[in-house]
């Protein structure tokens, strides 16, 4: 028996009991003429104390960091006790011990704070895997995973595998693409998600699937992006919208209760699109403070009136000014707002600057643009910003999308910055009501926001049947009809991630040609890539719909952390690669023939 115990097991109770511990030595250190040994496995570390002939006995054989060891001995109490570890009121008098097999010395030191950078971390992945952050990140993982399973298991959910070697998927982004042997010229492309697939399965009278599943997208890749990444994928038959948010607040609520012991009480509130992108200045909003964007141009007369009878260009030939009050900020030195002006400078934020008003806790106003509005006037526009004595208001003019995206990165800076973003916190909010289509100002035609199956409210399917898709006025494209029609669509979001996303799908086959029709897919086109979903609506397609959840998302936010990498066992870094494996990597001439493949 390699071992009666794990080494996180044993407790004061145990004193006087011979158990055997396997493992890997975390520390050795002697000690006059005895060794103590930190022995580490997945469950947790315990003292084994070595007298002095095993002493001895080791040192011969030269053991150290990481080695595998047997060791077989006596548990008893420790006179030190280690209240930082459970197994820390215990050792074990070792009587008997044996290597099991040598290691090399690792790269970087085994402990939870360790000294290796990030790419050496990564190329040893299995070795910080056993460092015990990681390994919390993947127990968490099962733990929602499971929870998930269960929940959906016990709602009669039926989870069912769909097949990675299809053809493309129109999630947006790019495929990747699997050359075929067997069919020489042609390609397989790897789902961006099982959208179409597990529509087939409601229309195959499956009316609740789930998969928990790999999907790949070819994107530029960010801390909450990986090219492959776990979608908690979900379908429903006969469902309104209204069921389907019902439903999957169950589900989230459930994962929150297991893994965190949080419960969420009474429904989770819902926002429309349009309200996040006025308030928030984006549609994943962190609901976990208020500072919400106020719209100096448009929102109030008296504040249009005001800036375009000042001189003060910045403002009045803006296209919009948007503004957040920042709650005790009034006392920001000058070295603290010039930081600020450089930080919405930089390129990924774009802007020319930022201007400011102090509103000081004597009601006074002092603002970067003194000279050109009356101290009633700055006022004015601190009290319709909500602002209170001590708010610092953040002001930024552009152009309407830069300056939106701006306010909005601003305001989470902020709100990080005050620590109104309490990681320990989950505010959860539905998104309804977007947009069905985009415009694609390139190529002058409309995208699907969510996904071309996505049906519109049953309200703008008239509007869409009735109206010509193609775009005449570009510079008034928002006058289209397109451009108001909603969108039977829904995202969940926590603490300003979207973690999920879904919609009531078309299930009429003249609805969704319509729809390709919109997206500029002719009609041979539609019936190349999508004729199996056309066909198959032919056969009497039960209403349905459904949500997808980033799982890896749920797990970085649940645990804690920015980066999805932290809970995916083998990740790949930002440029796609596999550190570990070293892939992509070449292929041999001999395969590349067999696929009739020529470099370029
Ligand atoms: P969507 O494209 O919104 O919907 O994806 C669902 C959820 O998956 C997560 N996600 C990602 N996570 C990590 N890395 C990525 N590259 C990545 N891309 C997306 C997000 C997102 O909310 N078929 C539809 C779902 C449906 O309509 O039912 C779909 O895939 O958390």
């Amino acid at each position: 028996m390699f071992r009666t115990h794990t080494c996180g097991e044993l407790r004061a109770a145990d004193s006087g009991k011979e158990v055997t511990l396997s493992g890997w030595i975390q520390t050795i250190r002697k000690f006059g003429s005895i060794t103590f040994i930190d022995l580490r496995d997945r469950y947790g570390i315990t003292q084994l104390v070595l007298d002095e002939t095993l002493t001895e006995a080791i040192e011969k054989q030269n053991a150290g960091r990481e080695w595998v060891i047997q060791a077989k001995g006596m548990v008893r109490e420790r006179s030190n006790k280690n209240p930082n570890i459970l197994t820390g009121d215990i050792e074990i008098a070792v009587s008997e011990f044996k290597v099991l097999n040598k290691s090399a010395v690792p790269p970087f030191t085994i402990v939870d704070d360790t000294d290796g950078g990030d790419d050496l971390r990564m190329k040893y992945r299995y070795l910080d895997l056993r460092r015990s952050p990681l390994k919390k990140n993947l127990e968490l993982r099962f733990a929602i995973n499971r929870a998930a399973r269960n929940y959906l298991s016990d709602k009669n959910f039926i989870e069912v595998e769909t097949p990675y070697l299809i053809s493309s998927t129109p999630e947006g982004a790019r495929d990747f693409i699997v050359p075929s042997r067997l069919n020489a010229h042609e390609f397989y492309a790897l789902p961006q998600s099982p959208q179409t697939f597990k529509q087939l399965l409601m229309v195959s009278g499956f009316d609740r699937y789930f998969q928990i599943v790999k999907c790949f997208r070819d994107e530029d890749l960010r801390a909450d992006r990986q090219p492959e990444f776990t979608q908690i994928d979900c379908e429903m038959s006969f469902v309104e919208q209204e069921d389907v948010l019902n439903t999957f607040e169950g589900l989230i609520k459930s994962i929150l209760k297991e893994v965190k012991g949080i419960e969420i009480q009474g429904a989770i509130p819902r926002m429309s699109f349009a309200d996040a992108m006025k308030d928030y200045g984006n549609d994943k909003p962190d609901t976990r403070f208020g500072m919400l964007v106020k719209n100096l141009k448009t929102q109030h007369t008296v504040h249009l009136q005001t800036l375009n009878e000042s001189t003060f260009d910045v403002f009045n030939k803006a296209e919009t000014v948007l503004a957040i009050s920042v709650p005790g900020a009034a006392e920001y030195s000058r070295k603290q707002t010039d930081e600020l002006i450089e930080w919405v400078k930089r390129p990924q934020i774009g802007m020319g600057g930022l201007a400011f008003i102090k509103y000081n806790q004597d009601g006074s106003c002092k603002s970067s643009f003194d000279k050109f509005f009356t101290p009633d006037q700055l006022t004015t526009f601190a009290e319709f910003c909500g602002s209170e004595k001590g708010d610092l208001i953040l002001i930024l003019a552009g152009k309407e999308e830069r300056t939106r995206k701006a306010i909005s990165e601003l305001r989470l800076l902020m709100g990080e910055r005050l620590g109104l973003r309490d990681p320990e916190k989950f505010n959860l909010l539905w998104v309804t009501d977007f947009p069905l289509f985009e415009y694609d100002e390139e190529d002058n035609r409309w995208v699907a926001r969510h996904h071309p199956f996505t049906s519109p409210k049953p309200e703008d399917v008239q509007a869409m049947i009735e109206n010509s898709p193609v775009i005449t006025d570009k510079e008034n494209y928002l006058q289209h009809p397109y451009a108001s029609i909603k969108a039977n669509a829904y995202d969940m979001v926590m603490n300003g991630n979207e973690i999920g996303g879904g919609s009531i799908r078309i299930y009429q086959k003249d609805l969704q040609q319509k729809m390709f029709a919109a997206l500029g897919i002719g009609e041979e086109e539609a019936q190349q890539k999508f004729g199996f979903l056309l066909g198959a609506f032919e056969y009497g397609a039960p209403p349905h719909g459904g949500i997808a959840f980033g799982l890896d998302r749920v797990c970085s936010i649940l645990g804690g952390s920015d980066s999805i990498r932290d809970f995916i066992a083998f990740p790949k870094n930002n440029n796609g690669r596999d550190m570990m494996i070293d892939a992509p990597g070449p292929v041999a001439e001999k395969q590349l023939k067999e696929l009739n493949i020529k470099l370029a």
